[in-house]
């Protein structure tokens, strides 16, 4: 017998160093005025060499763990959802695992870019709701700052870094994961790639890449276009499975990658301004991790107050796109210890 899944907790793991876009019109052609027209983005933060993402990965984690307060130790299964870990191997949850104190957990990553949050989830709900495991953390963290070409003005802008968790587990009552939904289109993988980085490069063994081959190239018109189509494509699609209208759902948390599509995807949508979940103008595109920040930080300034139906959908490299729809029920168990002024 299927049983239910429910999140319980949300957490954030973010750099210290702010970078304005006046900041950057110090070292390249661009202006705050450019940047916040065209993308809505005005900072973001920077990961320093400390902060790895294990590292941002791990603060995530403990503050999802210490939003739902739960004991580490019961954790089953950790996914992080990533596609600049640390290394090859081991896996960045398998770091997690070790700094947070959950012994007994599985681990491993998971890669489907900025959309990985949402295929993490949904991976997670399949463990928990075959009664295979009972608690689950997921976490999407993403340093996309060091495979940015600091001097592509099309690229470098539109980044941030930074870890977002979620805590799913097994409900009592209702299934709180109303639905999920997975896509993929591998004929458009070379949109949007960081090559260079795996087995593919040819001198591998021999000749060290040299960084210059090492960055993030991105296609930005044809992801704009894919994201405006994909983003209302997956809520239509999620909504219909869990047996709800679009009208139904109370909040979007959409991939923060850029102001400009979520407007269009919420205009496709007939979903009004209050609906929508953003931080893209503080923390901009964090890949993997902004869907779990924007919704985090919508908790903190309640905007987003329980128990609300919220429409987590996700877009990015690969191509890969999906939905989830969850009723958000979870109270921060620290009290207000998340309020701000
Ligand atoms: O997780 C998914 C990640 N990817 C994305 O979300 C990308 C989606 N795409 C986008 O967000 C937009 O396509 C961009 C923000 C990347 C670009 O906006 P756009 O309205 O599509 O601009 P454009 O690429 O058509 O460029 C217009 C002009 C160009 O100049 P010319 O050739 O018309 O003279 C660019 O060189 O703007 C120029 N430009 C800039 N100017 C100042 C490009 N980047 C900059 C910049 N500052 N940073």
């Amino acid at each position: 017998m299927p049983v239910g899944a429910k999140l319980i907790g949300v957490g954030a793991g973010i750099p210290s160093a702010v970078v304005t876009n006046a900041d950057l019109e110090k070292f390249i052609e661009t202006s705050d005025e450019w940047i916040a027209s065209r993308t809505g983005i005005r900072e973001r933060r920077i990961a320093s060499e400390e902060e790895t993402t294990s590292a941002l990965a791990i603060l995530a984690a403990k503050d999802a763990i210490a939003f739902a307060q739960i004991e580490p130790s019961t954790i089953d299964l950790i996914i992080v959802a990533t596609s600049t870990p640390d290394n090859l191997y081991p896996s960045t949850a398998c770091m997690v695992q070790a700094a947070i104190g959950a012994p007994r957990a599985a681990a491993f990553d998971l890669e489907a870019a900025c959309t990985g949050i949402i295929y993490a989830l949904a991976v997670g709900q399949q463990f928990v709701g075959s009664g295979t495991f009972k608690t689950v953390l997921v976490i999407g963290v993403d340093i996309h700052s060091r495979f940015l070409n600091w001097e592509d003005r099309n690229t470098c802008i539109l980044f941030g870094d930074g870890a977002g968790a979620f805590i799913l587990q097994a409900a009592d009552g209702e299934n709180e994961i109303l639905a999920t939904y997975l896509r993929a289109d591998g004929t458009g993988a070379h949109l949007l790639h960081i090559p260079n980085t795996g087995t593919a490069y040819p001198h591998a063994g021999t000749t060290p890449p040299k960084a210059m081959d090492r960055f993030l190239q991105m296609n930005g018109r044809a992801i704009y276009e894919f994201a405006v189509h994909a983003v209302p494509e997956a809520v239509r699609a999620t909504a219909a499975k869990a047996g709800i209208r679009v009208e139904d759902i109370d909040f979007l948390v959409p991939h923060q990658a850029n102001r400009r599509i979520i407007n269009a995807a919420a205009e496709r949508l007939n979903m009004r301004k209050e609906q929508i979940v953003s931080n893209v103008d503080e923390l901009g595109n964090t890949s993997a991790a902004s869907i779990p920040l924007a919704l985090w930080q919508a908790i903190r300034r309640k905007q987003v107050q329980p128990p609300a139906i919220c429409c987590l959908v996700g877009f990015g490299g690969g191509l890969t796109w999906g939905a989830a729809i969850v009723k958000w029920t979870a109270k921060d168990k620290r009290g207000d210890y998340n309020a701000e002024d």
